[in-house]
């Protein structure tokens, strides 16, 4: 299938602009693999795995495998001072060529990431947060529009990623709702250099979500998705579902994990997902689709 491009994706040294977005709890190693041998970028967040040790063992698993490019995400204000920094050594030592940052301040990473050559992305859901981390150095910035996975901003993606271009001086990734290649394909017109998919990817083979989970993405619409500050302190959108009637807001920390294990997050986007497929056909799906939709421009 011929590949496609954009400034960004080229620069990664990627066949497709696509990234399978970082997602707490059940991104995995095995997702990052099939990612990089399709042609686009996976990426995880560190904290996956329990610990340094076992991130350190998911990392040379992956070397060992690929030599194609793949991120790790680094979750600031969300992960413990030193785990943080035990994980950012361990993605030079085994050159990572792409972080994403988010949650926090990403200056310290930045400067040290820029130093080796490495890639980063940071992600926001305002102009605000985004000048901040252009000023920080940051190499794109990701604008996560309403109705995504996660923790989901508040503005239209079709407004979201134009106003982001034309105020910020780097690369604009688009994020939220990005579910097949027409969406792909929209995000390119509108000026971003990378779409970035989450929930698409809850329904693949490799993810490590519960089966449960990949069957409630398949077989509900947007109207099973709810956009709370109830279940982490910090508004996202989760499965209604699955959110027990007595949920109250107990903010970040241990207890905020065990919440996401339980209540199960995804966008809008899962209204154009109707199977669990491996990564290799969803981006086969994606690069057929952004073709046939590019054709009709
Ligand atoms: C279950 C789930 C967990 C997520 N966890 C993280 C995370 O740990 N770190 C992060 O930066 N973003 C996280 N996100 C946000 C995604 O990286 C991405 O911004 C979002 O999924 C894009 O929107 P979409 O789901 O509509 O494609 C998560 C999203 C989902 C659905």
């Amino acid at each position: 299938m011929s590949s496609f491009s954009t400034p960004l994706s080229k620069r990664l040294g990627l066949t497709y602009p696509i990234v399978c977005a970082p997602m707490f709890l059940i991104s995995n190693k095995e997702m990052l693999l099939a990612c990089a041998e399709a042609g686009i970028l996976g990426a995880m967040p560190s904290i996956n795995a329990r610990t340094s040790e076992l991130f350190r063992d998911d990392l040379k698993w992956l070397r060992a495998r690929t030599d194609k490019p793949f991120g790790i995400n680094f979750t600031i204000g969300l992960t413990d001072p030193e785990r943080l920094k035990r994980d950012v050594e361990l993605a030079y030592e085994f050159e990572v060529p792409v972080f994403i940052t988010s949650y926090g301040n990403p200056t310290e990473i930045v400067r040290e990431a820029h130093k080796r050559n490495v890639t980063v992305l940071h992600d926001v859901i305002n102009l605000k947060h985004a000048k901040k981390a252009e000023a920080a150095g940051v190499d794109a910035i990701i604008g996560v529009s309403q109705g995504a996975g996660g923790h989901a901003g508040t503005i239209n993606p079709y407004v979201f990623v134009p106003y982001l271009r034309q105020n910020l001086a780097i690369p604009v990734v688009a994020a939220g709702c990005i579910s097949g290649g027409e969406q792909v394909a929209a995000a390119i017109v509108l000026g971003a250099e990378l779409a970035y998919m989450g929930t698409r990817f809850i329904a693949s083979e490799e993810c490590g979500a519960q089966a449960d989970y990949k069957e409630l993405v398949v077989k509900s619409d947007h109207n099973e998705v709810v956009y709370t500050d109830k279940v982490s302190g910090v508004h996202a959108n989760f499965l209604k579902s699955t959110i027990p009637g007595d949920t109250h807001t107990p903010g970040h920390g241990a207890d905020s994990a065990k919440r996401w294990k339980d209540i199960w997050s995804a966008g809008q986007g899962i209204s154009l997902i109707d199977e669990t497929k491996p990564i290799a056909t969803i981006v086969e799906d994606i690069v057929r689709e952004y073709h046939d939709a590019a054709t009709r421009l």
